[in-house]
Order: C-alpha cells, then sequence, then structure tokens
C-alpha cells in the first residue's frame, strides 16, 4: 500500500480484531500514526508490536471501553498527549447482540446497546472535534447496511445504527463550517470474529455461514481489510465528501426477493 496519509494521527475505536484492525492496519499501512483501542486488551500489544515493526505508520494500543465516557475522554486526550493532533477518527467498535424477538430484550439490554454503539461514538466525536478541527480532519463512523434495511430479530442493534447514520449526517451539516468531513460507511456481512462468533451459536454453523455468504451478489462476505480500505479512502481523498454513507456489501440489498412464506 502507498503512502497515501503519511503522518496523519487517526484513532480507531475496537482496533484489535475484525473490522478495526483492518482500519489500524490500512492506516499503518498508509503511513499514518494510529492509537486504537478495546475494552478487552487480548491481542492489542501483539498487534502493535507487529504493526510498530512492519511500519511505515505506527501504532499504539490503548485499553478503553467506549461503553464510558470517562474512558473514551482520556482516550482522545492521551493521543493528543502523545502526536499533538487528531486528523481522523474512526468509531469502529460495536456489537450486535443475539437474534431475539422485541419481547426478549429487556430496557437494560437496549440502553447498554445504545451507550456502546451511539453513545461512544458521540463521546469521540465531542472530545475529537476541537483536534479536528484545527487539523481539518475527518470523522469516519461504523453503521450497517441494516440500519437502511432492517433484520430479523434485531431491533436493538438496528436502531443503534440508524442513530449512527442519521448522527452522521446531522454532523457533517454543523462541522462543515469548520472543514472537518463526517461520512459513514455501512457493511453488510464482513467476515469477522463478530460473525464467526454468531456462526458457532447457531443451530447449524455450516448452514449460517454459507447463508451469510449467499447474502451477497459477490457470493461472498467482505474483509476486515476491504472494510480498512474504505474508510482509509475517505479519510485520505474522498476530499469533497461529507455527510455520506458508503456501502460495502457485495450487492447484498440489491434484487427483489420473497419476504414471506405461500
Ligand atoms: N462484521 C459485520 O458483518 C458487520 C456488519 C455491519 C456493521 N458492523 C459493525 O462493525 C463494527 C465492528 O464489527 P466487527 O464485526 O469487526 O466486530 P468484532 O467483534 O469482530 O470486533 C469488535 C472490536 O471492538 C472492540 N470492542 C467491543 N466492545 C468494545 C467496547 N465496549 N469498548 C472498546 N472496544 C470494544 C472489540 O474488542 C474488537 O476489537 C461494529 O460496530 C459492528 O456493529 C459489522
Amino acid at each position: 500500500m502507498s503512502i497515501r496519509y503519511p503522518e496523519k494521527v487517526v484513532i480507531v475505536t475496537g482496533g484489535t480484531r475484525g473490522i478495526g484492525e483492518g482500519c489500524v492496519r490500512a492506516f499503518v499501512g498508509a503511513g499514518s500514526r494510529v492509537v486504537f483501542c478495546a475494552r478487552d486488551p487480548a491481542g492489542g500489544p501483539e498487534l502493535e508490536d507487529e504493526l510498530n515493526a512492519a511500519g511505515p505508520g505506527e501504532a499504539r494500543f490503548l485499553r478503553c471501553d467506549v461503553a464510558r465516557t470517562d474512558d473514551v475522554e482520556a482516550l482522545v486526550d492521551r493521543t493528543v498527549e502523545r502526536h499533538g493532533r487528531i486528523d481522523c477518527l474512526v468509531n469502529n467498535a460495536g456489537w450486535h447482540p443475539p437474534h431475539r424477538p422485541i419481547d426478549d430484550f429487556t430496557y437494560g439490554e437496549f440502553r447498554e446497546l445504545f451507550e456502546l454503539n451511539v453513545m461512544g461514538m458521540f463521546a469521540a466525536c465531542r472530545r475529537a472535534l476541537p483536534q479536528l478541527r484545527r487539523s481539518r480532519g475527518s470523522i469516519v463512523n461504523v453503521s450497517s447496511l441494516v440500519a437502511a434495511m432492517g433484520q430479523l430479530h434485531a431491533t436493538t442493534y438496528v436502531a443503534t445504527k440508524g442513530a449512527v447514520t442519521a448522527f452522521t449526517k446531522a454532523l457533517a451539516i454543523d462541522e462543515a463550517a469548520h472543514g472537518v468531513r463526517v461520512n459513514s460507511i455501512s457493511p453488510g456481512n464482513i467476515a469477522t470474529p463478530l460473525w464467526q462468533e454468531a456462526t458457532s451459536a447457531a443451530d447449524d454453523p455450516a448452514r449460517c455461514w454459507a447463508d451469510g455468504e449467499a447474502a451477497q451478489l459477490v457470493g461472498r462476505m467482505g474483509t476486515a481489510e476491504e472494510a480498512g480500505k474504505l474508510c482509509l479512502f475517505l479519510a485520505a481523498e474522498a476530499t469533497f465528501t461529507t455527510g455520506v454513507d458508503h456501502i460495502l456489501s457485495g450487492g447484498a440489498e440489491l434484487g427483489y426477493g420473497r419476504k414471506t412464506r405461500v
């Protein structure tokens, strides 16, 4: 990968695996100085060491639970203490609970998911924006294709991702005056540990994975690397793009199909 975003300071939340790891790898490969976090430190220091040995950019892992506002603020503050600026914030950390009808979600579970998938993003944007305004940088929020399409037995998750997409557009309007671009990406099925965990819990894991692959026109799931490349493009090159939700789905949303049983 060429040096497309050299010396830029980038925060990636939830960067130890999956889509976040794909982002960390893409930005370090583009020459950026990346600070990435996770609530569970597993794999963080190892990824940091691997990427610092490979370059051309650098990586630094910090533990942070994005559902905790004080943790998020400390993540942003420590990044500024270390690097003196922020050029891009990728709000990726999030979770999809197991599929259930609304009757089986508690109020508390929905509130907790909102704290993670939405409030974490809000807190990171709020704390990082003074720096992003100075650098005329950008934000990339990781939403989901299901925010626009809905999904069976996933009311709480879909609601949080709808909030991410809508928040992105509203913030893009406000921050245009400061030269900060705000975009979201909406992945369809991306092969990540989250997907693997969901598959393992299914009655028929092989069938579940095969259904996941077959949901795309391209006949496979996307990769974390492909997601990372899209986020890097939005930060480094898409300078006339703000307030846009970028679908990364292999064509999963295209075409009419049967929705009811006969
Ligand atoms: N995989 C998909 O098919 C898919 C599709 C659409 C959207 N997404 C979204 O992409 C994002 C990443 O998903 P993924 O599939 O890579 O998940 P993953 O579970 O494989 O990785 C999630 C990362 O976030 C971290 N994380 C989880 N909770 C955290 C917390 N409270 N604080 C800090 N870090 C935390 C994890 O440690 C991990 O590094 C999520 O927001 C998810 O909703 C994923």
